[in-house]
């Protein structure tokens, strides 16, 4: 009996320093405490022994029970630190590593322009009008001056919304109209948005953007359109850039021009861009027709105005040398990469 004590024991012990896991220490606990487990066949043996020899056995048999729990402890302990040091070295993370950069977004030079040219005029006081994408007859075409017949309407090929009224609108303008219905002068707007003609070549797109403006106050003059123009022009080409007018017709204004900038790809000496005239052409204005004025109820004899549109496209390609519009609608990134 007491050999056999002894072996429980040291055979525990070699056990013991072998066991790696939690769940190998938890089997142990099992083979030697559990219901069937050695030391616990032990205290059953008990019975078996003559009684005057029990208590001897009795605590021997207990001192091991006692024994065995204490280590199984004591491994407790031991293993779980081993394990959870294994642990953390196998998830430790590699600070010196680099990071990973995240993709920066860029914004579309389409926008970065529109942006340009409706801050340059928000700086000299004009507030930002909103109209319809979607627009009737009367705003798009009939107010401006544009009747029915008018030869203008060809040149803006309509796309209708439905057999007659409604439309997309093909210019800026309407937004011109529906600010002088609801509001006296003094005005002074720009009104930025996106236009449709059925066009599309390597200068045109059915769907492009236009920057409207319009002013309308007391004592407006040609002059000051002349001055806020050419202002513009050098705020978004540069301080020398020079400008011109030529005269030019549009139903809503009288007169009317075209600002032509000097070519920013030559500087003037004539090249392939501005088809050897070292001009570009970068807007429409003019003077409010009075015919406008009477379709929003404007008494023009006594008040005047200018109106100029713009078209951002043209004004972004100018500015980044972009030679083909196509460019700015396909959305390859790539390309679009070059505007962060
Ligand atoms: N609406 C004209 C167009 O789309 C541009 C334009 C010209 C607007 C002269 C104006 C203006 O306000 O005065 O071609």
């Amino acid at each position: 009996m007491k050999e056999e004590i002894s072996r429980v024991k040291e055979e525990l012990e070699e056990k013991l320093k072998k066991v790696s896991t939690l769940k190998d220490l938890n089997n142990l606990r099992v083979e030697y405490l559990g219901k069937k487990g050695k030391v616990t066949l032990l205290l059953k043996k008990l019975r078996d022994i003559p009684p005057d020899e029990r208590p001897v056995f009795g605590k021997l048999i207990n001192d091991l029970k006692l024994w065995t729990q204490e280590k199984l402890e004591e491994y407790f302990e031991i293993v779980r630190k081993r394990v959870q040091e294994e642990k953390f070295k196998s998830e430790r993370v590699d600070i010196t590593l680099p990071g990973r950069a995240p993709d920066l977004g860029a914004y579309h030079p389409v926008h970065t322009t529109m942006a340009e040219i409706i801050d340059v005029f928000v700086r000299m006081g004009f507030e930002v009008a909103e109209g319809p994408d979607i627009e009737d007859d009367y705003h798009n075409f009939q107010a401006l001056n544009i009747p029915p017949e008018h030869p203008a309407r060809d040149m803006q090929d309509t796309f209708y919304v439905d057999r007659e009224n409604f439309l997309l609108r093909t210019h800026t303008s309407p937004v011109q109209i529906r600010t002088m219905e609801k509001q006296r002068p003094p005005i002074h707007i720009i009104a930025p948005g996106k236009v449709y003609r059925r066009d599309a070549d390597l200068t045109h797109t059915p769907m492009f953007h236009q920057v409207e403006g319009l002013l309308v106050d007391v004592d407006v003059t040609f002059a000051d359109l002349k001055g806020t123009l050419t202002m513009f022009a050098r705020e978004i080409f540069g301080p020398e850039t020079r400008v011109r007018f030529r005269p030019s017709f549009f139903p809503f204004t009288e007169p009317s021009v075209e600002m032509d900038i000097q070519c920013v790809i030559c500087g003037g000496k004539g090249c392939r861009v501005c088809k050897y005239t070292g001009w570009l052409e970068i807007l429409g204005a003019g003077m409010v027709d009075p015919e406008v004025f009477k379709y929003v109820d404007i008494d023009p004899d006594k008040y005047t105005g200018f109106a100029f549109g713009m078209g951002v496209e043209r004004i972004a390609m100018l500015k980044y040398g972009i030679d083909d519009i196509r460019l700015l609608f396909e959305n390859n990134l790539r390309f679009l990469s070059q505007f962060r």
